[in-house]
């Protein structure tokens, strides 16, 4: 069931993200299990980040529904993580479709819409599937983290996303992982032998659909081998109509 108008209180969403600001992960995950159940869920991009918070959900028992939004153009190493992490935590991730193929897109729109709209391309495969997925929950875990770019330095561990303006719905957005250092994020991916993305040990340190992804250099900032030539740093899921991250 979606976020009712009953269980949106700005204050006090405002005063847990406060709160949970120095909190230990399992603690913020054990709340949002407690209060909303399977009415959260985790979105993964399968990542490192989304896969250190998946490991602490499972092993607090937290059994949070987890999804990708597949857009059928990620890299053969992405859906190869995806099958490893499903047998290794004996879970089944909901890959999210778009309405169309990657073909019945291009009949419509034009060969490699990505190269001529990116936008138009990332709302048809990413943004509306979401929306969809989102108008069916209250809470929405993300692996967000403020390290990783200047558009997501103010992201907040807990807040109210207006993401679906049309039909005037909200949803708790939850970045359990905002404070998080790429730095820890992998000490405990290696401590802990979790599968990650093989693309990682090429260069690749943000890893999205192939058409869109390049490895990058060390001082360029994580997320900047994606869309390279535009003067778009964000996919839209995080900043639909513009108001959060
Ligand atoms: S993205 O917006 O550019 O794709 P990034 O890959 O850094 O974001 O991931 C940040 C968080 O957004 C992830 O931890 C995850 O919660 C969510 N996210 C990003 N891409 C996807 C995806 N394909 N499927 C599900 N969630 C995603
Ligand atoms: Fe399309 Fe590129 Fe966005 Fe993927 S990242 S949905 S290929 S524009």
């Amino acid at each position: 069931m979606s976020l009712q108008p009953s269980e949106i209180d700005r204050d006090e969403v405002k005063r847990l993200a406060s709160e949970f600001e120095g909190a230990p992960l399992t603690e913020v995950l054990a709340w949002l299990w407690e209060k909303f159940g399977e009415r959260a869920a985790i979105g993964t991009s399968f990542q490192g980040a989304g896969l250190v918070m998946i490991d602490h959900a499972l092993n607090a028992g937290l059994r949070f529904p987890v999804f990708t939004l597949d857009t059928n153009l990620l890299f053969p190493e992405t859906y190869e993580l995806k099958a490893r992490l499903e047998k290794r935590w004996g879970i089944t991730i909901e890959g999210l479709q778009p309405e169309q193929t990657p073909e019945q897109q291009a009949a419509e729109y034009g060969a490699e819409l990505w190269k001529k709209g990116p936008d138009v391309c990332c709302t048809l495969r990413k943004v509306v599937p979401l929306q969809k997925k989102l108008s069916t929950l209250a809470v929405w875990i993300t692996g967000l983290r403020r390290q990783q770019s200047d558009t997501r330095e103010g992201a907040q561990i807990l807040g109210l996303y207006h993401f679906d303006v049309l039909r005037d719905l909200y949803i708790l957005k939850a970045n359990p992982m905002a404070t998080w250092k790429r730095e820890a994020v992998w000490d405990y991916i290696k401590a802990n032998g979790l599968p990650y993305n093989a693309l990682h040990d090429r260069g690749y340190r943000s890893i999205g659909c192939w058409p869109c992804t390049r490895a990058t250099d060390a001082g360029e900032n994580e997320r900047a081998g994606r869309w390279t030539g535009f003067d778009k740093a964000e996919c839209g899921i995080h900043t639909f109509l513009g108001d959060s991250i």
